[in-house]
């Protein structure tokens, strides 16, 4: 538990800027890349500002992100959005970035008045499903070959408060 404080104290979460966009494909290549082409889905997300995402820094190094749905001007406040993806660099896995992150993002749903986040997680995804259940997600629908390489995606959603 200590070694896991002593390495959060260096781990910062900040916007992903344009010149990310790299790091974001790559690691999305790398935890994604077996469900589908999701180095180019996540990287199109991103570029085309659909999405809040924020990028987890340690030692100024970029060591995951996650990517939330935002929806236009025009129907704000949203009522629904997607949390789209989460990852950590796997050689950082289990230190507690993906509590940051998810930590950070609800915060950013509850500022833009979201009154349910909802996703999709591959049904194999046992770390993925208790990190969602941890924060409170629960599970409401299967798709079947949902991912693009043939995996079943479990949906689950949370209400904000
Ligand atoms: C899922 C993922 C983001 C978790 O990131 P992480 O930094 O390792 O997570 P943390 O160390 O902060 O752990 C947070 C919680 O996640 C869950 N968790 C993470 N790894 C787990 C594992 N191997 N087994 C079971 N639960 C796990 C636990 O609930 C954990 O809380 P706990 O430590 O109190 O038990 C990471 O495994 C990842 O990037 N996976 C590949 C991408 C992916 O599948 N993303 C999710 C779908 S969009």
């Amino acid at each position: 538990m200590q070694k896991r404080l002593d390495y959060m104290d260096r781990v910062a979460v900040r916007a992903a800027r344009p010149a990310d966009v790299d790091y974001i494909r790559s690691l999305a290549k790398r935890v994604f890349g077996q469900y589908g082409p999701y180095e180019n889905i996540i990287a199109r997300w991103f570029v085309s500002g659909i999405a809040v995402t924020l990028l987890a820094l340690m030692e100024k190094q970029p060591v995951g992100f996650a990517m939330l749905c935002r929806f236009e001007r025009e129907w704000y406040p949203p009522v629904v959005s997607e949390l789209l993806a989460i990852a950590v660099e796997p050689a950082k896995w289990r230190i507690g970035i993906g509590d940051l992150l998810m930590r950070e993002v609800l915060t950013v749903a509850e500022e833009l008045k979201v009154a349910r986040v909802f996703l999709h997680t591959a049904v194999e995804n046992l770390p993925a499903r208790e990190l969602f259940k941890k924060y409170g997600f629960a599970a409401f629908e299967l798709k079947e070959n949902f991912y693009p390489k043939g995996q079943d995606a479990l949906m689950m959603y949370k209400n904000i408060a």
